[in-house]
């Protein structure tokens, strides 16, 4: 009987833990956001668009040209998720469930080409994320700033 219960459990332990160690899997910026913003922002934010001085000289231009600043790497997505553009992400791409007004951020069309698609790229969003608060970076507290993920690789 012993015996019997070990088997149970062995199995049970061994043959869970690939399904828990692939739904725990963490996101990442090279496997999972990059891949992502190639498909949905690059046109607008690749490598032909300025770099964040330049589109803060010339703001009016730049949008009215419907370029925004160059997002192509991972130091350059930190600063809209916790540098000086601290929130600007979440602000931009956020359904509308956590700001002020109710509405969408202008970004969040450019998730998907439905809701369906919108609401699953943004949850890959949330979870990099990892805390999803829409604070500019003078408003963030240490706390908030311990409970940022935003993973480059995984290891
Ligand atoms: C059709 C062009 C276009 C696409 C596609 C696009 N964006 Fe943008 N984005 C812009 C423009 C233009 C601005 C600047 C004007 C403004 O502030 O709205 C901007 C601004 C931003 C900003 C604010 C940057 C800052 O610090 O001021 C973020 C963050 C952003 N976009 C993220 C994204 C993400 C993520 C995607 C893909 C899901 C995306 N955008 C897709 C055109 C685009």
């Amino acid at each position: 009987m012993k015996k019997l219960i070990l088997a149970v459990v062995a199995t049970a332990v061994l043959g869970a833990a690939p399904v828990l160690a692939g739904s725990q899997q963490a996101v990442t910026y090279v496997d999972d956001i990059k891949p992502l913003m190639e498909r949905r922002c690059y046109a607008c934010h690749g490598e032909y668009s300025p770099t964040f001085e330049m589109f803060d000289a010339d703001k009016e231009k730049y949008a009215a040209m419907m370029v925004g600043p160059r997002l192509n790497s991972y130091e350059q997505m930190l600063i809209v998720v916790s540098g000086d553009e601290a929130g600007a992400l979440m602000r931009r791409l956020d359904d509308g469930a956590n700001t002020p007004d109710g509405q969408p951020g202008n970004m969040y069309r450019h998730l998907g080409n439905n809701d369906d698609e919108r609401s699953r790229n943004l949850q890959l969003f949330k979870n990099w994320v990892g805390h999803w608060t829409l604070k500019r970076a003078a408003e963030l507290t240490d706390e908030d700033r311990g409970q940022f993920k935003v993973l480059e690789r995984s290891n």
